[in-house]
């Protein structure tokens, strides 16, 4: 049996139904979200256009979706080759429509069933049928839990997993049918002991998110801010059922503790849910966000933790390291880590083989779910399997016998041989085998400086001489480049020493675009200023879906000088002039002049190829672990197709002084109308200029190094203009731009 999802039926279009309708829309599949009324199921749909972050790679996206209720338009059930149910979180009515599904459904579609943690098998026992549970939101978080029945006929299973994988980009836990599964089963438990511990010991909320967050390895939103996003009715509601469904867990207890159950009473009666209902354990009072004082159960002003070891602990970037001298202290900070963490790891053990038969999917189901770090039993290996049991048996947490058999949880491979063939202090050419090179970055949030630079240079040539196939650029940090180094202090070299680095850049890129060998940019994440200009100087884009991509340089007073003027003529401007000689250039550069001038990032890599970043022939990867090896894979495609370099040839147009007397006059136009400042003003006309070739008398086709010229002598002129300089200190100081 083979499976072809054409469409999709969503029935729920609430938080997590609308969510996931729009996240198969964005791998292109056309949806049909129901609901009970048109009413709400059209009010869904118009929240998710607005939503923030974007539940839509574009607004366009938002098309493949149709709405309708169940009323009128339960025949389209019958359409659908996956129909996904993601109403209440209600046994009965979810078995219901499960039953109306059956009837109205064709022979070979698969049904499944979102729900935190419903038994699976209660809601329906079929060979189609299984548990799907996205976490929300369900474009943005990376864990699926899939949870097959009995019945459920494991072909289904596994073409499950590869979807959602491969089209959807997640990381798929195939889980057993118990209560909440694996990552909400886990984080109910530790997060009522957590709480428990908290209460009992009288920490602050602060207190308590300093130690519990980034510091022991989770993320800053640790666990009073975490709640506040959940919302306090949800957890409750959650922790209530899961009491019932695990008798046999002595752990439950802490589910009922009087002093929790307290908390969240008071809490829930005054209404203070969390985000949804404006105030939480955090409430935005005027400008500052206002603490909940746990002991009054009022809201006051913040109170920083006076705990000095966690500063000291900060100092250490190594998690493990790190981990092992937070255990140590004999402070606050100290003793809640020992609480959480040791209970966790125990718990994690504890489960097996209850909830699953394999580690690692709890490793997984956390570092997905909950953005930890690392997973419990990684986390326990890297601390020392014997010794921390030993100390969390002193400690008086219960360490099942099985682990005290073990040396490591995780038998050490070896990690798979990278071969250096070149390496810096900020970038690095390795050899990933089939006659591929990488060229990797590594620099802080893998900016742009001289030794990554010099290692562009280097690689190219290498690949140029060696008996290398091709390239990929890419790297496994957490974000493609940020751009430039504006800390290096470039801009206040001479004008001449300016120049030399400028052009030196431009011609590092250039011999990126030209190389005789294929070149695949993986751009992912934040891919900003200098990083999106390497990636459009790359032969191919094989681009993560979630790709942020922007040429950024104007909120620092520049223009784009290494080619992200000219890239963007060549890609949107020139097809159309090619296609079309007659045709009026002047709204193509105003495209351009506002994507460049208004600093536009793109909200996912569908956009960037709207904004012209990506041309049609370069490659959205849903799945940002498949990237890189999906970018080999284009490296080898072109090469096996007879790869060459394209030809140095007039190819962008340059559009004349008539046009740039236009786009002048619009931006006039702009700042009488306040909506630019005058220094955006000067800045936005120089963009203009290099747009369109300078002071052409008419349009006509230029070389890639006229434009580049262009880019080169503004962005020199304006790093010595007072309000540039201003500009680029403070977004060193405050990591945003300022509009002088
Ligand atoms: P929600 O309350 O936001 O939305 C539920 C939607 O289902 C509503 O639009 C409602 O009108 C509709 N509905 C209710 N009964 C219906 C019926 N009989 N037929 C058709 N539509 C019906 O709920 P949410 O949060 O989207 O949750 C949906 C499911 O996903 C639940 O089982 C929940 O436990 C689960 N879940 C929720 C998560 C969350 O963070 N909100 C996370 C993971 C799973």
């Amino acid at each position: 049996m083979t499976f072809t999802i054409r469409r999709v039926v969503v029935i729920g279009s609430g938080t997590m139904g609308g969510g996931i309708a729009a996240h198969f829309a964005n791998a292109r599949v056309p949806v049909y979200l129901l609901d009970i009324s048109q009413k709400i199921v059209a009010a869904s749909l118009d929240r998710l256009k607005k939503s923030k972050p974007p539940a839509f790679f574009t607004a366009e996206t938002a098309e493949l979706v149709t709405i309708g209720n169940l009323d009128d338009n339960a025949s389209w059930i019958s359409e659908g080759d996956w129909i996904i149910e993601a109403i209440i979180e209600e046994l009965q009515p979810k078995r219901d429509l499960m039953a109306r599904i059956d009837r109205l459904r064709k022979p070979d579609s698969i049904v499944s069933s979102n729900t935190s943690g419903l038994p699976i098998s209660k809601i329906a026992l079929k060979p189609y049928f299984l548990g799907t549970h996205f976490f929300n939101p369900p474009r943005y978080m990376k864990l699926l839990e899939v949870i097959p029945t009995s019945e459920t006929d494991p072909k289904i299973t596994e073409f499950v997993r590869d979807f959602a994988e491969r089209k959807l980009g997640k990381g798929v836990v195939i889980c057993k049918d118990t209560p909440n599964f694996i990552a909400n089963r886990m984080a109910s438990i530790i997060g009522a002991m957590l709480v428990d511990f908290v209460l009992e010991h009288g920490y602050t909320i602060e207190e308590t998110d300093a130690i519990v967050g980034p510091l022991i390895g989770r993320p800053k939103t640790a666990a009073f801010r975490l709640q506040d996003l959940v919302g306090l009715d949800v957890s409750s509601s959650v922790a209530r059922n899961l009491y019932d469904l695990i008798p046999s867990d002595p752990a439950r207890e802490v589910l009922r503790s009087p002093r929790v159950e307290a908390l969240r009473k008071r809490q829930m009666d005054r209404g203070r849910l969390g985000d949804k209902s404006g105030q939480g354990f955090y409430k935005k009072g005027g400008k500052a966000i206002e603490t909940l004082d746990l002991e009054t159960g009022e809201y006051r002003a913040r109170r920083e933790p006076e705990i000095p070891s966690i500063a000291e602990a900060n100092k250490i970037k190594n998690l493990p390291e790190r981990l092992h001298f937070v255990l140590q202290q004999d402070d606050k900070a100290g003793a809640l880590a020992r609480h959480v963490v040791y209970n966790s790891l125990a718990y994690a053990a504890q489960r097996i083989p209850e909830i699953t038969d394999d580690i690692e999917n709890v490793d997984r189901a956390m570092r997905w779910g909950f953005s930890h770090e690392m997973g419990p039993f990684e986390l326990w290996d890297a601390l020392g399997v014997r010794a921390t049991a030993e100390a969390m048996k002193k400690y008086g947490v219960n360490v099942p016998a099985w682990v005290f058999d073990k040396k490591s949880f995780y038998p050490s491979v070896p990690k798979a041989e990278r071969r250096i063939v070149r390496e810096n202090k900020g970038a690095s050419l390795i050899d990933i085998g089939d006659g591929v090179l990488q060229l990797e970055f590594h620099t802080k949030m893998n900016t742009l400086d001289e030794d990554v630079r010099s290692m562009i240079v280097q690689s190219v040539e290498e690949l140029e001489k060696g008996a290398w196939v091709g390239m990929v650029i890419g790297n496994d940090g957490a974000d493609f480049s940020v751009g430039a180094n504006l800390a290096g202090g470039f801009a206040s070299n001479g004008s001449e020493a300016l120049n030399r680095g400028v052009k030196a850049m431009q011609d590092a890129l250039m011999a990126i675009r030209f190389c005789s060998k294929p070149i695949v940019a993986a751009p992912f994440g934040r891919t900003l200023g200098g990083g999106a200009e390497i990636a459009m100087a790359a032969a191919r884009i094989v681009a993560a879906a979630e790709t942020y991509m922007g040429l950024v340089e104007v909120g620092v007073g520049l223009v784009p000088g290494a080619g992200g003027c000219k890239e963007l003529i060549r890609r949107v401007v020139s097809p159309a002039i090619r296609q079309t000689p007659n045709a009026d250039p002047l709204p193509f550069v105003q495209n351009v002049l506002q994507t460049i001038g208004a600093a536009k990032i793109s909200t996912s890599a569908d956009e960037a190829r709207s904004f012209g970043f990506l041309t049609d022939a370069d490659r959205i990867v849903m799945n940002r672990d498949h990237l890189l090896a999906e970018a080999k894979e284009e490296v080898l495609e072109l090469a096996a197709h007879g790869y060459t370099a394209p030809p140095r040839e007039k190819n962008c147009y340059a559009a004349g002084r008539d046009v740039l007397a236009a786009l002048k006059a619009g931006i006039y136009v702009m700042q009488q109308g306040a909506y630019m400042s005058e220094y955006d003003a000067v800045i936005s006309s120089k963009l203009a200029s290099i747009l369109c070739g300078g002071d052409l008398s008419s349009g006509q086709w230029a070389d890639e190094q006229f434009f580049l010229d262009r880019e080169r002598e503004a962005f020199v002129a304006l790093c010595r203009e007072p309000k540039t300089v201003e500009r680029i200190q403070f977004m060193l100081a405050n990591g945003k731009p300022l509009r002088n």
